[in-house]
């Protein structure tokens, strides 16, 4: 079912030891995903993940969504912050369309198998693939001193993924490599300590959405730590903030509308945003806006991206206000979340050789209480 309504992507599977072999067993289909509980949620997030975990567990694949809290602590956290952003992050979810009947939504730290996890991987990942990954290095550049955290992300990225035993894994094109490194952790475990994991494979969206431009700099990707706030459209973003940020967005010196990312990425951008957010086709959108110039333009798409964006902003606010609800959510979620990952941490524990083996015998001795 998947493999006709999404461009799954297999990556080239490489692996550290020789004889590597490919794993034969098949495993059930299961989706896993994961968002990090910082700043507000922007259309490039919505319209490049959000979506698509939507489609998925409203065509009823099996959906596990985590809100990664202990990656986020990758990088320094004001505990308040951190708590409000967890419940905002949950509220966001849930106000997109993500069921908790229909998806297991849960807050990574809620399931310490994750971390148990990370460290049985991290004892078989070297530091020089790490060093490799370009998310670290991009993280690491301006900082004086590294926090050991920031370059095990990965491994407990690979964790989340493994511990549900996930066969794929809807990301952005940003995340492929340390997918990348899951397959090999996977295979490696897999080669010492006998067949145990799936190989998780990146489902990587081949729309317009995967890749937002900023407003301000439509050579850059949309992103939450671009310090110029007008650069994203935020789901928590009033009308007026929306229509002025469209006011503002850098275009060019052509005032017609067209549809080019390659020679006009500004207003080719706007027109992507308005067509994924509406359902129109850029076509009917450029047919559309044949009698306006591209200031008239950017009022009629801020308009309507305000509209789409309106009953999400309040759902969002409503489901804030409601903080017993949310834990509640989590805590089932939790609960569903640690029956899977219990089942395979007791796997992992017996085939890395954690428990004794004990042979059909009698003890002779009573252990002191
Ligand atoms: P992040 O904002 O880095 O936590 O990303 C959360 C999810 O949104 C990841 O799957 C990203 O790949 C995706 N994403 C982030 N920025 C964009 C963007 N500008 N366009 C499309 N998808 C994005
Ligand atoms: N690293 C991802 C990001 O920054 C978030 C994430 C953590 C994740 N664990 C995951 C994504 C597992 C997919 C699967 O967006």
């Amino acid at each position: 079912m998947l493999k006709n309504k999404s461009k799954i992507l297999l990556n080239n599977l490489r692996t550290y030891s020789n004889n590597a072999s490919t794993t034969k067993k098949i495993y059930p289909q299961r989706i896993f995903s994961g968002i990090q509980p910082t700043g507000s949620v922007h259309i490039g997030n919505y319209l490049g993940a959000i979506t698509n975990w939507l489609k998925y567990q409203n065509q009823g694949d099996d959906i596990m969504l985590s809100v990664v809290d202990l990656h986020s602590i990758t990088l320094p956290q004001n505990p308040k912050d951190l708590s409000k952003n967890i419940l905002t992050m949950t509220a966001t979810l849930l106000a997109c369309g993500i069921d908790p009947e229909k998806s297991i939504l849960f807050q990574q730290s809620h399931v310490p198998q994750h971390t148990e996890l990370c460290w049985q991987l991290g004892c078989i990942c070297t530091m020089a693939r790490l060093a490799h990954l370009p998310q670290y290095k991009e993280k690491s550049e301006n900082l004086k001193d590294i926090p050991l955290g920031l370059f095990v992300y990965p491994v407990l990225q690979a964790a989340d993924i493994l511990l549900y035993k996930s066969t794929h894994v809807p990301v952005g094109e940003d995340q492929i490599q340390q997918i990348q490194l899951a397959q090999e952790l996977a295979r490696m475990f897999n080669n010492h300590f006998g067949e145990t994991f799936p190989i998780p494979h990146s489902i990587v969206s081949s729309s317009l959405n995967s890749r937002l431009k900023s407003l301000r700099n439509p050579d850059k990707k949309m992103s939450k730590s671009e310090p110029d706030a007008k650069s994203r459209i935020t789901l928590l973003d009033t009308d007026d903030e929306i229509r002025n940020k469209f006011k503002k967005a850098v275009t060019d010196f052509t005032s017609t509308i067209s549809y080019d990312p390659e020679k006009r990425p500004g207003v080719s951008n706007l027109v992507a945003i308005h067509s994924e957010l509406t359902g129109k086709s850029i076509e009917e959108i450029v047919a559309d806006a044949k009698h306006l110039d591209t200031l008239g333009y950017k009022l009629l798409v801020g308009e309507e991206v305000a509209a789409r964006i309106r009953p999400i902003r309040e759902k969002i606010i409503d489901y804030s206000s409601d903080p017993l609800y949310i834990m509640d959510v989590l805590k089932t979620g939790a609960e569903k979340a640690s029956e899977i990952a219990e089942r395979t941490a007791k796997e992992v524990r017996r085939k890395m050789g954690f428990n004794i083996d004990v042979k059909k015998k009698k003890s002779k001795k009573v252990a002191a209480q």
